[in-house]
């Protein structure tokens, strides 16, 4: 084994990460500096230092990143509209380059000539820590536990603990907990009976939402506001980027919006089943896009809906420093110039509906698409040669065909 000097561990004070702490100790023999993110996941990340302290770490790091996650990460996605396969709002996939980009500063800062991460080997996580580590420091080496020790299951990830007097919450001692990955944007649960996507999702899953077949019988009416394609206020009320989005997710919790059942295709090759919670990020998603229909000319519009699943799976592969996705995101930006205003969207019983929206740069004529009479200088008879010209050539391959 290659010698390391010191180490920075992502670190959740949970119990894996914990097993992994210990492990580096031992195995490697080295300093580890303990990385804690605030990416609003909503748990008490003081317990952190205490255990890390506990297991001797000396340098204890605990950063709240939530306003450099929302603004500089979710607001640049939720530009494009991403949705990868379709659907899911990417929220565990934009989390992973905020926390490499701050484990390898910490690295730089304390002279680490490694990072260790707790991402199994299995999933999506390992490739995104990996690969965006490798875009800002190739110096840095990466080390792996899960895909290293000899650890293969549940169970063996307890007797390891037990042997090493790491302490073991009651609850995870019976059953295995399910997988789960929380942070301002979503709630994604993963595991144990989910595996099999022919049950239903058990009601206990879901965490930030309520059942829409249970949510108010009153719709609630809220109003968004958007500058240069970034959400800026709720109400009229201007927010902080983390503060709106946490505020969104709480009126779209009520309200049973964001709830998602996805069986989706892992870059690593395999289809997993996941239940993701986005409240804020769908209320958004819907937003966004009823400023945009008024603000983005025709063309431009339809060119990020091209782009947009390229740049949703790059972000999903974990390629977000990328030159590709840089180059796509300076697309993206470019378009966003104009987009502001104010959109109105109805909240009920899991939707989330445009209901209107205005903005000081709308593209929008009234009197242009009017079925009214207009002062606007349109000619009908121009609509009459458009149309013949682009059905010459259906009128040649018709008559071809023998119609
Ligand atoms: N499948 C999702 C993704 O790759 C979530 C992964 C992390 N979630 C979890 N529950 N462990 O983005």
């Amino acid at each position: 084994m290659t010698k390391i000097e010191k180490i920075v561990l992502s670190y959740s004070g949970g119990l894996d990460t914990s097993i992994i702490l210990k492990w580096l100790q031992e195995v490697y023999g080295c300093e580890v500096v303990t990385f804690t993110a605030d990416l609003g996941q909503g748990e008490e990340l003081e317990p952190a230092r205490a255990k890390a302290e506990m297991s001797g770490v000396k340098d204890i790091r605990i950063v709240d990143l939530r306003e450099e996650f929302v603004s500089d990460f979710v607001f640049p996605m939720l530009r494009a509209n991403a949705l990868y396969e379709g659907q899911y709002l990417l929220g565990s996939s934009i989390a992973r380059p905020l926390i490499a980009k701050r484990l390898v500063g910490i690295a730089r800062e304390v002279g680490a000539d490694a990072i260790a991460h707790g991402a199994t080997g299995k999933g999506n996580d390992q490739i995104r820590f990996e690969l965006a580590i490798n875009a800002l420091d190739p110096s840095l080496k990466v080390i792996a536990p899960w895909r290293q020790w000899n650890i293969r299951s549940r169970t063996q990830l307890l007797e390891y603990a037990e042997k090493h007097h790491i302490p073991v919450p009651s609850d995870k001692r019976g059953e295995a907990p399910f997988s789960i990955d929380a942070n301002l944007l979503h709630t994604s649960t993963e595991g144990k009976i989910l595996e099999n996507p022919a049950e239903v999702a058990p009601d206990h899953v879901y965490q930030r939402t309520v059942d829409p077949l249970d949510a108010p019988d009153a719709p609630e009416i809220i109003t968004i506001g958007f500058e240069a394609g970034d959400p800026v206020s709720v109400n009229g009320k201007s927010m902080t980027p983390a503060a709106l989005l946490s505020e969104l997710n709480g009126l779209g919790g009520r309200h049973g919006v964001g709830r998602l059942d996805l069986v989706e295709n892992r870059f690593i090759g395999m289809k997993s089943r996941g239940i993701y919670e986005t409240p804020g990020g769908t209320i958004l998603l819907a937003a966004h896009r009823g400023i945009e229909s008024i603000t983005l000319d025709r063309a431009a519009a339809h060119l990020k809906d091209e782009i947009m699943p390229r740049y949703a799976e790059l972000i999903y592969n974990g390629f977000w420093f990328a030159p590709e996705r840089e180059m796509l995101q300076a697309l993206i930006d470019q378009s966003q110039a104009f987009v502001s205003g104010e959109v109105t969207v109805r909240l009920y019983k899991g939707s989330a509906s445009v209901i209107s929206r205005t903005s000081p740069w709308s593209l929008y004529s009234a009197d242009l698409v009017t079925f009214e009479e207009s002062a606007v200088a349109y000619d009908h008879r121009d609509a009459e040669g458009f149309i013949r010209l682009n059905g010459l050539r259906l009128k040649s391959w018709a008559a071809r065909n023998g119609r």
